[in-house]
């Protein structure tokens, strides 16, 4: 495969290369997991690398490219384990003034069903409007488009995580034996369920485990925490259009607790900062991730090397704070 850096350790290999080299050079039936968000069918472009998805004639051009990926991921996964998909409705514009959307995750979908894959979750990261107004500035979410003329309202789009299991017996279970330990959301957990954490009894009497479970199994997952994030903003290229937006970490430790064994190998073909390779390494799994960008590989490598010290309590403040001032969102 043509890479232009790599760094390998022994918890992780990340690559500056073409995600659909990287996965041609690995062995079949061995990734345990992958999660990652595409870029959104040419929504925002990243780089003008014609091996970017994100550089694409259209949205159609986007799913030809895109194709080969969801068969790469295919081929290197073990059968009868996920792939979990980050995405959202696609908005026909990004001026802001978004009217109509696409189905993103439908078409999503409905790739991954044609090569072999089941679809098995669809799951919404609830945002709360006001936020979102203010970050974007969506006019449809303006208050004032209300009241002028409401057939011009909008949403607040969710993001949705839509997961895949490759078809097949899975030959390693993905076992809890104790139950989950941690919770990754803002949620507080009772307090009268704290003390059966890590409970090695019967495991019906497991109420703490069971409450995250109820979270987890939700499939609206209304608590994630927006801003807790992998530092990105010094990864921004002279000729960024729109800075890379990384995945709450929330979101990726729920993805790799759920559906993969410590020590098990979890990839990410769209890396950007490294958020995908980041959670499961902290979580005691092995990382692959692949990046074209050289300013996003550069940042993945920093934020790499805090994981390899242990980490940091990351929650980097988002312009998608509310303000005090609201009139910037009416
Ligand atoms: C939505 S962003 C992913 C951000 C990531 N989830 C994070 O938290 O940082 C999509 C990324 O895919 C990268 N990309 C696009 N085409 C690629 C390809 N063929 N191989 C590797 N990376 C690619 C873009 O440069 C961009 O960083």
């Amino acid at each position: 495969m043509a890479v232009m850096d790599q760094v390998s350790t022994d918890r992780y290999a990340i690559y500056h290369a073409d995600c659909i080299d990287m996965m041609d050079a690995l062995p079949p039936d061995k990734v345990h997991l992958s999660v990652y968000s595409p870029p959104f069918g040419g929504l925002y472009h990243y780089s003008s690398n014609e091996r970017d998805l994100s550089n694409c004639d259209d949205y159609d051009a986007f799913f030809r490219h895109y194709e080969f990926v969801v068969r790469g991921l295919h081929r290197v996964t073990m059968p009868g384990r996920m792939t979990a998909v980050h995405c959202m409705d696609v908005p026909s514009g990004n001026s802001g003034k978004a009217e109509h959307y696409r189905d993103f995750p439908g078409d999503i979908i409905r790739l991954h069903e044609k090569l072999g894959w089941h679809y098995v979750a669809r799951y919404a990261v609830w945002k709360e409007p006001l936020a979102v107004r203010l970050r974007t500035m969506q006019k449809n979410l303006a208050h004032q488009s209300l009241v002028e003329d409401s057939s011009r309202c909008g949403v607040a789009s969710a993001d949705y995580l839509v997961v895949f299991r490759k078809k097949g017996e899975n030959p390693v279970p993905i076992t809890h034996p104790v139950g989950l330990m941690e919770y990754c959301g803002e949620r507080e957990i009772p307090r009268d369920v704290l003390k059966f954490r890590g409970w090695t009894g019967k495991q019906t009497q497991n109420r703490y485990s069971h409450w995250i479970w109820r979270q987890y199994a939700s499939a609206f997952w209304d608590d994630v925490r927006m801003q807790r994030v992998l530092p990105f903003r010094e990864a921004r290229a002279s000729d960024d259009e729109k800075h890379v937006h990384p995945l709450q970490l929330d979101v990726i430790d729920r993805i790799v607790t759920l559906w993969s064994n410590v020590g098990e190998t979890v990839l990410t073909p769209f890396m950007g900062v490294g958020s995908e390779v980041y959670s499961p390494v902290m979580l005691g799994r092995k990382g692959i991730g692949a990046e074209l960008k050289a300013s996003y590989f550069r940042q993945a490598v920093k934020n790499m090397e805090v994981a390899l010290q242990g980490g940091r309590d990351f929650g980097e403040t988002l312009p998608m704070d509310l303000g005090d001032d609201m009139d910037g969102a009416a």
